[in-house]
């Protein structure tokens, strides 16, 4: 049995370094190991056989306690998605990428179907609180993964795009989403007209635990996590150089402190209670 080289040195740092794949290790291995998401697609539209087959295999995935709370939009009606994404690529912080996404999926949280069968049982719901928003949201977030290893197994390219909570009421009219069902990410697919880099991520040693949850050495660990990201792969652009100056060092924790030092969709949890949902 042979070895072949991974990006996970490359993607973790220098503790992943005994982290290897077989040669014959299942091909979704290299795939995911050597993954990344894509912004820039030809402009051939994904055939909607495809898409679905892909929602198919994406919503087979797990669900909690059986419930089925996720749906899957496709939005491949050209006027549709650019009133979807055109809002997103304006502005100075506007994603302008979104302009030319082929075809726009959006995940939903669906607690409604299961609200319905309680009317239909003539059973009580008896969990109208938290967990019924966040459920469901899991459970889109569990499909929308699946579908991202599925469809980059076929050879597109994804991104996913929490920029269309943006406006989640106006998302909401256009897709006509009635009450209980809500946008959790969009997803941009297509053929991919780049190849993607590895994104670096934090050291193993912080994000996966063993046996209890422990944060020893954390700060050393970004600051070792910033310099490696910076050397290799430099932040285009530093944020809001207006406010905090340009900074001799940008590594990666600068730029996160930098973002989400404004708000951001700080409305979308009187979008979730307008639509219906209790968050206690
Ligand atoms: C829920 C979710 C929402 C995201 N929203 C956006 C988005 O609005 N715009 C964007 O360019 N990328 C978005 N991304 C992609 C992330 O920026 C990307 O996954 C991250 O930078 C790591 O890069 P990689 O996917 O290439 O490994 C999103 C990813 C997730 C999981």
């Amino acid at each position: 049995m042979s070895n072949s080289r991974t990006p996970f040195v490359d993607r973790f740092g220098p503790d992943a370094a005994d982290i290897e794949i077989d040669s014959d290790a299942p091909a979704i291995f290299g795939q995911l190991a050597a993954r990344g998401s894509v912004r820039k697609f030809r402009s051939d539209p994904v055939p909607y056989p495809t898409l679905r087959r892909l929602c198919a295999l994406a919503l087979s995935a797990p669900t909690k306690s059986d419930l089925q709370q996720r749906d899957i939009i496709i939005v491949d009606e050209p006027s549709l998605k650019s009133e979807i994404t055109a809002p997103l690529t304006e502005g100075p912080l506007g994603q302008k990428w979104l302009a030319d996404v082929p075809t726009l999926l959006v995940f939903c949280g669906n607690n409604r179907r299961q609200r319905r069968i309680h009317t239909l049982r003539a059973v009580p719901f008896a969990n109208d609180h938290l967990d019924a928003f966040f459920n469901a949201a899991v459970d889109a977030g569990v499909a929308l993964s699946a579908f991202v290893i599925a469809a980059e197994a076929e050879g597109l390219g994804v991104c996913p795009v929490s920029a269309v909570r943006n406006h989640a009421d106006t998302l909401s009219r256009l897709l006509k989403l009635p009450d209980h069902v809500f946008p959790v990410a969009g997803l941009a697919v297509g053929y991919p007209a780049e190849t993607p880099r590895i994104s670096m991520r934090l050291p193993l040693s912080m994000t996966v635990h063993r046996n209890a949850f422990e944060e020893d050495g954390l700060d050393t660990a970004i600051e070792a996590y910033d310099r490696r990201r910076e050397a290799a792969q430099p932040y285009a652009a530093q944020r809001y150089v207006r406010e905090f100056g340009r900074a001799e060092s940008y590594g990666w924790s600068e730029d996160k402190a930098r973002q989400y030092a404004h708000p951001e969709r700080a409305d979308f949890g009187a979008y979730v209670k307008r639509i219906g949902f209790k968050l206690d």
